[in-house]
């Protein structure tokens, strides 16, 4: 296995068995203003949306995960049929591996299997410093039949890794050559530290549209790294993931702020672990939700058992909808959460 696959194995192990979320839960802090008496029909509760062109039963996303290896098959497998079934998008995890090793690609290849849905390659924005640019991300996003790029940024994860990719000097103007001659729209993610309001307003003006703030709340990647970096000579507390594993903007921070970018089309992730969670991230400015961590151990097992996952979401989303009487996602979105 490459090494690349065999980090890839450490996260799923890691995010299976030790404890990962970093930061205060989120939106436990908030609650949506109950209505007594919303005089709304559940059942008629419009929870449908789009996302380029393409028909959502609720407005989610299962967030970038894997790939590269045998297991990563079995992931994004699991993950396709469910999101075909249940009409939700798909993120793969960072398809970097394949360009070295083309022989993983069939890993992240299930175009087949969800025809019908948005479905998203993945790779890490600072590549573009380490030898990638348009002819690599083509032949990502062409190797998958992807709608579009996530392209996430992480210097703290990187950071964390003895191995990590850290120069992330001159960015913008590299990826600003590249958005518009892509073949599909880039959408920019974190992976659990937060975007913050300068970044995306920076992102924006280079013509990102979209933006996945992933912030703090949620998996730490941080201290993810940190456990797979274990030096017998320092204790656990001084571990450097350890040490920065709730470092990063809160993700209601972010979608906060981020949402004060004229234009932006925002995406809550870094902790999403409910519809409630995702309606209440619609009240700040969220047009799309998306989760990880949840959907790791179902994807492991069945497109079952992903399926319930994503029907647990869009039920939650619609009772926390038929609580605050909105009857569709423009009337969610108009509505202010209530800190507690
Ligand atoms: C097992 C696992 C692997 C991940 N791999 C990637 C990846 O390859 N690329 C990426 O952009 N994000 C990756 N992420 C980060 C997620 O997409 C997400 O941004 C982050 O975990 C926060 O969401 P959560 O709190 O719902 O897990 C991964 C997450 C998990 C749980």
């Amino acid at each position: 296995m490459s090494n690349l696959g065999s980090r890839k194995n450490d996260h799923i192990n890691i995010v299976l068995n030790e404890a990962v979320e970093g930061g205060v839960p989120t939106f436990q802090k908030y609650r949506l203003p109950y209505i007594a008496l919303p005089e709304l029909d559940m059942e008629k509760i419009d929870l449908k949306s789009k996302l380029l062109d393409k028909e959502l039963s609720f407005p989610f996303i299962i967030s970038s995960m894997t790939g590269g290896l045998e297991r990563g098959g079995t992931i994004n497998q699991n993950l396709a049929i469910a999101a075909q079934r249940e009409k939700v998008a798909l993120g793969l995890g960072s398809m970097r591996v394949i360009i070295r090793y083309p022989e993983t690609l069939a890993s992240f290849q299930v175009r087949h299997l969800c025809p019908d849905v948005p479905l998203f390659a993945n790779v890490g924005i600072v590549q573009l410093n380490y030898g990638f640019g348009l002819d690599e991300l083509e032949k990502i996003v062409s190797g998958v039949e992807a709608d579009g790029l996530f392209l996430h940024i992480n210097h703290l994860q990187e950071a964390v890794q003895p191995e990590g990719d850290t120069n992330f000097e001159n960015l913008l103007p590299k990826l600003e050559k590249i958005v518009s001659k892509l073949s599909v729209p880039i959408f920019a993610k974190e992976v659990g530290h937060g975007i913050d309001k300068k970044t995306a307003q920076r992102l924006k003006d280079i013509g990102i549209e979209y933006i996945d703030v992933s912030g703090t709340g949620g998996c730490s990647w941080a201290w993810i790294e940190g456990y797979r970096c274990v030096d017998e000579k320092i204790s656990p507390e001084e571990n450097l993931g350890y040490i920065f594993r709730n470092e990063g903007i809160p993700t209601d921070e972010a979608l906060q702020s981020c949402s004060q970018v004229e234009g932006l089309k925002l995406i809550a992730g870094g902790g999403v672990r409910s519809g409630l969670d995702l309606a209440k991230a619609i009240t700040m400015g969220a047009k799309y939700g998306t989760s990880a961590k949840p959907f790791l151990g179902p994807s492991l097992e069945s497109p079952e058992n992903v399926a319930l996952v994503i029907q647990r979401y869009r039920k939650e989303l619609q009772v926390a909808m038929f609580s605050c009487g909105a009857a569709n996602l423009k009337q969610l979105q108009d509505i202010s959460c209530r800190e507690i």
